[in-house]
């Protein structure tokens, strides 16, 4: 069982599907830290209501961006964390945080990269007029959505959407697609060479 720690200032709807899809033993792997840089985050009380350590840490505390990742590279690292989950984290990694887990970071991204990186990745699609959206499961590297990509898919865009509509039905698929994502990784079924991730048997 790898350890997995998820990463969420928000709802923490993905890290719902995360936690049931281990339940269901559908990942093996278990969640052992929920950490967030709100303290109002949902995704913190979905942890704790099931004896998940979550942990709250402030930004405003630290000198910086590094200062803080170290704090939270620390935590991490004592918790025995093999795989780090970003769940609608709304932090950009420092290059220290990113090194310290080589490859072993991954991110979900309400498009289909590398088109729409960044916030509002569903509205930019949506105003753009793209004709299919859809959601990417990457590692993370140094940038802004651009580290390799692990695993996508397509959901259609219909000529009723508005952000909120196609948002729903994006995350439908996001639910499927971070768990599968996920269970890979547990079963060190994923190499990356170069940008390219391979599926291994
Ligand atoms: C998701 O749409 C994800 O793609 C993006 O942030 C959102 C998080 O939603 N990175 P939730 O907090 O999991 O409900």
């Amino acid at each position: 069982m790898k350890r997995i720690a998820v990463l969420a200032s928000g709802r923490g709807t993905n890290l719902e599907a995360i936690l049931k899809a281990s339940e269901k033993a559908e990942i093996s792997g278990e969640v052992a830290l929920v950490l967030s840089d709100q303290p109002e985050a949902q995704a913190l009380e979905r942890a704790r209501r099931r004896n998940i350590e979550a942990l709250y840490l402030n930004p405003g505390e630290y000198r910086g961006r590094e200062d803080y990742d170290r704090a939270v590279v620390e935590r991490l690292k004592t918790a025995d964390i093999e795989l780090v989950a970003l769940a609608g984290f709304m932090r950009l990694l420092s290059p220290y945080f990113v090194s310290a887990f080589p490859m072993q970071i991954m991110n979900i991204h309400p498009a289909l990269l590398p088109a729409f990186p960044g916030v509002d990745g569903v509205e930019q699609a949506l105003n753009y007029g793209v004709k299919v959206s859809g959601c990417t499961v990457h590692f993370v590297d140094e940038g802004l959505d651009t580290g390799p990509i692990i695993l996508q898919e397509a959901v259609p865009v219909i000529q009723e959407d508005t952000v909120e509509t196609l948002h729903e039905r994006i995350h439908a698929a996001e639910y499927r697609l971070y768990p599968t994502a996920i269970e890979l990784f547990c079963r060190d079924k994923l190499k990356v060479e170069g940008r390219r991730c391979m599926i291994i048997d």
